[in-house]
């Protein structure tokens, strides 16, 4: 039977008990990881969320009556013990935080008793991921997702002390809010009060932290809950928590200048890692010239370089074909792979493919100088050694080409970019390259809504320089939207925004919004506009994000309590469910029966 906690005092947690506690008598409490009766002797491994401590029962020290109880003792057992601090009478454990010291015990309770838990409680656990979450409450008392979130809320803790001591305050924005179409699908909850109508979970604080700015608040920040219903990956969760964050009366320079200081400290207290001030920046355009991506992992080099003018006169129609239509050719210089075996090439090609590349094209150095190539017919050996050199090529080395539209060729040697360096190992571990990216595109074309949508969101401040372009080529526009992006991850973005009236109408109007419909949309950001409106920048982090890279977890899961999994439902809860009748009639909702597999293929 559970007995209780009458009379009895924790004094110390378990990992917490060192050797300057010898001689003194403690109570801990947690469960019981491991319990091994030896015959006269037990011993106990004790464990809450500091650790395990080694507790030994004795019937010599404490009786007959506590003897037979630690007899019962069994895995996951909540039990409360206090006894002597002594040094350990066995050999040491080297792996463990307590393993010079053991607990010689006078008193037992047995707070608990457990069933058989469905999996080990375990460092590492080699169970699958489906069970662990279903027993999620169980999954969470193992030590290294007990350490992710520790860590979690110490990043949280410290955001919210820098954020403070910087002048910001902590002001929270409604979660039941207006669905706005930009951006990702909103998540929506039908209203009882006003059937037919639905609120949409925020996605982002965005517009009402810009409204708190022309309140006057000037420095805002939130840990704030966002809701995207958009498809699932490792670094993504339907709901998540970002540290959000607005300032009045800044450029860019402010807002990048406080955040570098944050992550500093962060890194610092969290990690213990120094990262140096001012983190370096990208434009855009250069981050995709030389990396192919806007998040590129800067941890290694092998950088694309860029061949079009050196293959301008070649016959190869594949490189022909990508110039004439305005495309381009570019390459990667993959040192000291000249050997790669013909499979392993073809599995890279394969996985262009999977990018969207119709193909790659390959050129490799061979230690006497000679090229084996796939195009070696269609070029003169005078291109070929020119082609070598504008890619930096030497004997020994891989030389990798894409040609197609310029997305396209990014895209692909982004991704192959990557992909190499994982398969060749050149990606340094304990490493932390921060990056800003700055200058990106205003404006993106959406080939399946015919129009121009916007890259961050309708509210970001377009570069004063190219603002004429606005009619003669929006495409061209460049942003003063920012990125803070670490080892290959977009951690944070945000941008410094319109506060001008015609600069915001001619946004919406470029767009494809009317008038109307931007008032349907934004009327009360456009409304509060017109009363005063501070120039305003700021940017969101995701902390799971951020905290995925501190504790090097692989999965976004392993930082959240409780995750979803990639279908958006909780394995553990089940949701989402289905829901009574009752509730459906009182929404007015009406559920169509799901279609059969047969109708559903009309
Ligand atoms: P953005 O949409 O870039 O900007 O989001 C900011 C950061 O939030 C994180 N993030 C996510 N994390 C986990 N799961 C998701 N599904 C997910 N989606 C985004 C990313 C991203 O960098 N309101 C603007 C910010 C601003 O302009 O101030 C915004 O939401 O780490
Ligand atoms: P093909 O003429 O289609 O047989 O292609 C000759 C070589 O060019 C093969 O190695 C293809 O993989 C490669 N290739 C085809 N399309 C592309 C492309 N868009 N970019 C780079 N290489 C390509």
């Amino acid at each position: 039977m559970a007995e209780s906690m009458t009379g009895l005092k924790r004094s110390h947690r378990c990992g917490e008990v060192s050797e300057t506690n010898i001689g003194q008598e403690i109570t801990v409490m947690g469960w019981v990881q491991k319990s091994r009766n030896k015959g006269g002797i037990i011993f106990v491994d004790l464990r809450d969320r500091s650790g395990l401590l080694q507790i030994i029962f004795e019937e010599s020290d404490c009786g007959a009556q506590y003897f037979a109880k630690a007899e019962k003792l069994r895995s996951e057992f909540v039990a409360a013990v206090t006894g002597q601090v002594e040094l350990r009478s066995g050999g040491a454990n080297p792996n463990l935080k307590t393993g010079t010291i053991e607990v010689r015990a006078k008193s037992l309770r047995i707070l608990a008793e457990s069933e058989t838990p469905p999996f080990p409680i375990e460092e590492n656990s080699k169970t699958k991921e489906e069970l662990r979450l279903k027993y999620r409450f169980l999954d969470l008392r193992r030590p290294d997702i007990q350490k992710n979130l520790m860590i979690r809320s110490q990043a949280a803790i410290l955001t919210r002390a820098f954020l403070a001591q910087e002048g910001f305050l902590e002001i929270e924005t409604p979660t039941l809010i207006k669905s706005t179409p930009e951006g990702a699908r909103d998540y929506l909850v039908p209203s009882r009060v006003h059937p037919g109508s639905f609120y949409a979970l925020p996605q982002s604080p965005q517009i009402f932290k810009q409204l708190l700015m022309c309140s006057g608040y000037d420095r805002y920040f939130q840990l704030a809950r966002c809701y995207r219903d958009e498809d699932l990956r490792a670094d993504r969760q339907p709901e998540f928590t970002q540290i959000d964050m607005e300032l009045s009366f800044v450029d860019e320079e402010d807002v990048m200048d406080v955040n570098e200081r944050l992550v500093q400290k962060l890194f610092k207290e969290i990690c213990n890692t120094e990262i140096k001030l001012p983190i370096p920046r990208l434009t855009w355009k250069e981050a995709m010239d030389r990396f192919g991506s806007d998040k590129p992992d800067m941890r290694f080099g092998m950088e694309l370089v860029d061949v079009s003018e050196t293959v301008a006169d070649s016959e190869f129609a594949v490189f022909k074909n990508a110039l004439d239509h305005g495309g381009s050719v570019r390459g990667l210089c993959v040192k000291g792979q000249a050997g790669m075996p013909r499979k392993k090439i073809d599995g890279l090609v394969e996985f262009a493919k999977g990018y969207g590349a119709k193909g790659l094209a390959y050129l490799s150095i061979q230690p006497d100088g000679s090229y084996k190539s796939s195009f070696a017919k269609f070029m003169t050996p005078e291109q070929l050694t020119s082609l070598a050199s504008a890619m930096g090529g030497e004997p020994g080395d891989l030389l990798l080409f894409a040609a197609d539209k310029n997305s396209l060729v990014y895209n692909v040697l982004g991704a192959l970019r990557l992909e190499l360096g994982r398969q060749l190992d050149l990606i340094p571990e304990n490493s932390w390259k921060f990056v800003w990216i700055t200058q990106f595109p205003l404006l993106e074309y959406s080939e399946e809504e015919n129009r121009y949508v916007a890259m961050h969101h309708p509210f970001t401040m377009p570069m004063e320089e190219d603002l004429p372009l606005l009619d003669t080529d929006p495409g061209a526009v460049r942003a003063k939207a920012y990125d803070i992006v670490l080892n290959g991850t977009e951690l944070g973005g945000g941008s410094v925004r319109i506060h001008q009236a015609d600069i915001q109408s001619k946004m919406f109007q470029v767009l494809g919004f009317t008038p109307e419909k931007a008032q349907e949309q934004f009327g009360f950001l456009l409304e509060a506009f017109k009363y005063g409106v501070p120039p305003h920048a700021g940017l969101a982090y995701g902390l799971d994000r951020v905290v995925m890279w501190m504790v090097g977890a692989d999965s976004i899961r392993d930082v959240i309590a409780f995750p979803k999994v990639k279908d958006a439902s909780c394995l553990m809860s089940e949701a989402p469910a289905p829901v009574d009748e009752k509730q459906l009639v009182e929404l007015g909702i009406e559920v169509k029966a799901e279609d059969s597999p047969a109708e559903a293929e009309e």
